[in-house]
C-alpha cells in the first residue's frame, strides 16, 4: 500500500524568491533516480515525522537530480517551516518515487499554462517540457509581488509567450476570463494555484467549451471533502480477511491505522495521492482531488483519506 520510499541527499537549498527555497536533491550514491515526467510531485518524509508533498520543477529527463520548490507557509503545521528552518545540505532525508496527478497531453500544438503563487512549480515544469518539444506557450504568472516570484529569470529566458501579473501592482487578482477568452477550443489548458484562481479558471474554460482544461490543487477543494460515512460500512481487507467497521462520520484512514494497518498520507486532504489503496469491490464515495473520471469509474483505486464507500462492503486489497 505504500508506495515506494527510498533515502536521498539534500545537495543544495537555495532562496529563490521571498518565502520560496529550492530543494536539490541527489541519490547518495549518484546512481540515476527513478524517471519521471511534467507535473509530477514527490513526498518528503521529514525527520519531524511530517510528510509533505511537493512538484518537482525540474525538466522531465533529468536522472541525476530532483528539484523542489517549497513555499513557506504561513499556517505551516511544521512541514514547510520545517524545510525553510532545519533542512540543510549534506542531510540525508527519505523521499517517495515520483507521482504525476497532473499529466501533460503532449499530443496538443498549443498550450496555455497559468500559475499562481507556488503554483509556477508544476507549471515551470511543464513549460521546460514544452519547450524542449517546440510546442507554442502562452504561459500567465501571477505572483503577490515580483519578490514573490521564483524562477522569473529562468522562465523569461524560455523564450515562450510571457505575462506576469504582480497583485500588489494592479491592486488585485488578474482578468482570467480576459486572459483565456477566444482561444482555439484545441489548445490544452493547465493551472496550478490558489482556490479562487482554479475556480475562475474552471468556470472561463467550461463559459467557453474548452475541453481540454486541467488542474493541480495545492489545497483542498472545499466542496470535495466531505463526511464520506453517514451511513457507515463495513470494510474487508482481502489479504488478511480482517473486517471492519467504519461508523457515520468516521474516515476510513483512521480506521485502518486504529486496526493496525500501514497507510501512508500525506495532505489528508485528497490532493496528493499518498494514500492511494486498491479496492476489489465495493461502490466507492471518491471525494479526492487526484483521481480522473475514467479512474473514478473502474473503481480499482481510492484514497482513503476523504473516500469511502456509499454502503455495503468495501474489500481492499490489503
Ligand atoms: S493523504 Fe493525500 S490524498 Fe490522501
Amino acid at each position: 500500500m505504500r508506495p515506494a520510499t527510498f533515502t536521498v541527499i539534500v545537495d543544495k537549498v537555495r532562496v529563490e524568491a521571498m518565502d520560496t527555497v529550492s530543494i536539490e536533491l541527489r541519490a547518495s550514491d549518484s546512481s540515476p533516480l527513478p524517471p519521471f515526467d511534467a507535473g509530477s510531485h514527490i513526498s518528503l518524509h521529514l525527520p519531524n515525522g511530517i510528510v509533505r508533498s511537493y512538484s518537482l520543477v525540474n525538466a522531465t529527463g533529468h536522472r541525476d537530480r530532483y528539484v523542489l520548490g517549497v513555499l513557506r507557509a504561513r499556517d505551516s503545521q511544521g512541514g514547510s517551516a520545517f524545510v525553510h528552518e532545519k533542512l540543510r545540505a549534506g542531510d540525508a532525508i527519505v523521499i517517495s518515487e515520483p507521482r504525476n496527478n497532473f499529466p501533460l497531453d503532449e499530443t496538443g500544438e498549443r498550450f496555455v499554462l497559468i500559475a499562481g503563487g507556488i503554483g509556477i512549480t508544476a507549471i515551470y515544469s511543464m513549460a521546460q517540457r514544452l519547450v524542449a518539444l517546440g510546442k507554442s506557450v502562452d504561459m500567465l504568472y501571477c505572483c503577490r509581488s515580483r519578490e514573490h516570484a521564483a524562477w522569473l529569470e529562468p522562465i523569461q529566458s524560455l523564450g515562450i509567450s510571457l505575462t506576469l501579473h504582480f497583485d500588489a501592482q494592479h491592486g488585485g487578482p488578474p482578468d482570467l476570463r480576459g486572459f483565456l477568452d477566444e482561444r482555439d477550443r484545441d489548445t490544452r489548458f493547465y493551472c496550478c494555484g490558489p482556490t479562487p484562481m482554479l475556480s475562475a479558471f474552471e468556470r472561463a474554460c467550461a463559459d467557453n467549451g474548452y475541453t481540454h482544461a486541467h488542474i493541480e490543487r495545492f489545497s483542498a477543494d472545499p466542496n470535495a471533502v466531505k463526511d464520506t460515512a453517514k451511513a457507515g460500512y463495513e470494510v474487508q481487507l482481502a489479504r488478511s480477511g480482517k473486517l471492519m467497521r467504519v461508523e457515520p462520520g468516521a474516515r476510513l484512514l483512521d480506521v485502518l491505522r486504529a486496526e493496525g494497518i500501514d497507510v501512508a498520507s500525506s495532505c489528508e486532504q485528497g490532493i496528493c495521492g499518498s494514500c492511494e489503496t486498491p479496492v476489489i469491490e465495493g461502490d466507492i464515495d471518491h471525494h479526492d482531488s487526484v483521481l480522473s473520471e475514467s479512474e473514478r469509474a473502474e473503481g480499482k483505486t481510492m484514497m482513503v483519506c476523504v473516500s469511502g464507500c456509499k454502503g455495503g462492503r468495501l474489500v481492499l486489497d490489503c
